[in-house]
């Protein structure tokens, strides 16, 4: 048995992260933005990654770069598709995923899973930003409400206002009329979630989606979200703890495989 250090980076559109793995589990994990220069995002990443766990960067036996940024991380030994890295991911913190929905900045992905972890299929929208946390961000500004309190905020509202435009600009704009109009914050906040959610629910129509679903991505930190996806699914949701770093487990499980098959 090898007792080595793996490092998973997932350097993301807009946020990267950076994942030690040990031979108890994970060690230590770091969040930060990408920012313009995702070498030097994946560089500080790992650096505080190794703060926390209280490692040399010398005690790394394999890293495993992914995401969007992925080639732009110089110290790594390999690259494996995000695609790979969330199924991976999230089957190691829930065996019984057969669906991932990974929700990140800049595109949306759901991924189906064999019984083995190994991707049988899956669908992306990375062609605008609906559907994705970059959604999110705009209609948050627009309402000056904090991102991180959307989820709370949508779940006490009775009901969500139809918004019937998915393009972010015009969306926006009709956040803005029904700000004018008088609804009520939770109200508009429940519709956006509710728009986005049919939107991921529409992609997968093609897919053969099973039970157990599991989340991935910084927008499943929002309830609403989560709430709103397993009512239209109608099926059991996992939330992994911290959604952010399943993309860089899933690389840091992929470079402790380097190791036990190169001896
Ligand atoms: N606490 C939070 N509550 C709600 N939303 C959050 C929270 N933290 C992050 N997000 C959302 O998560 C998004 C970023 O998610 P993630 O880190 O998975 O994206 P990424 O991997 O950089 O993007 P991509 O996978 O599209 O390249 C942000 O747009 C933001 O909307
Ligand atoms: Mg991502």
């Amino acid at each position: 048995m090898a007792a080595g250090i793996y490092a998973g980076i997932d350097i993301g559109s807009l946020s990267s992260e950076a994942l030690l793995l040990g031979q108890d589990g994970v060690l230590a994990y770091s969040i930060m933005s990408t920012g313009a220069n995702p070498r030097r995002a994946a560089r500080k990443c790992l650096e505080e990654a190794l703060a926390k766990a209280v490692l040399d960067e010398k005690a790394i036996s394999a890293v495993v770069a992914t995401g969007y940024g992925r080639i732009r991380v110089p110290f790594a030994d390999r690259e494996v598709t995000e695609i790979t890295c969330h199924a991976r991911g999230a089957h190691f913190l829930f065996p019984r995923t057969r669906t991932v929905i990974d929700i990140g900045g800049q595109d949306s992905k759901v991924i189906t899973l064999d019984e083995q972890g190994r991707v049988s299929d899956f669908v992306m929208n990375d062609k605008c930003a609906a559907g994705t946390g970059r959604f999110l961000e705009v209609m948050a500004a627009a309402l000056e409400t904090e991102l991180t309190d959307m989820g709370r905020r949508s779940l006490h509202a009775k009901r969500g206002v139809s918004i019937s435009s998915m393009c972010t600009v015009f969306a926006e704009s009709e956040v803005i009329s029904l700000i004018a109009e008088g609804y009520g914050e939770g109200e508009i906040v429940r519709g956006l979630h509710e728009a986005i959610c049919r939107r991921i629910f529409s992609m997968t129509r093609r897919l053969r989606v099973r039970e157990e679903i599991t989340l991935s991505g910084g927008v499943a930190k929002n309830q609403g979200i989560s709430e709103t996806l397993k009512a239209l699914f109608g099926m059991r949701i996992n939330v992994p703890e911290e959604p952010q770093i399943v993309g860089a487990l899933g690389a840091a499980l992929y470079a402790r495989d380097m190791e036990f098959k190169e001896g």
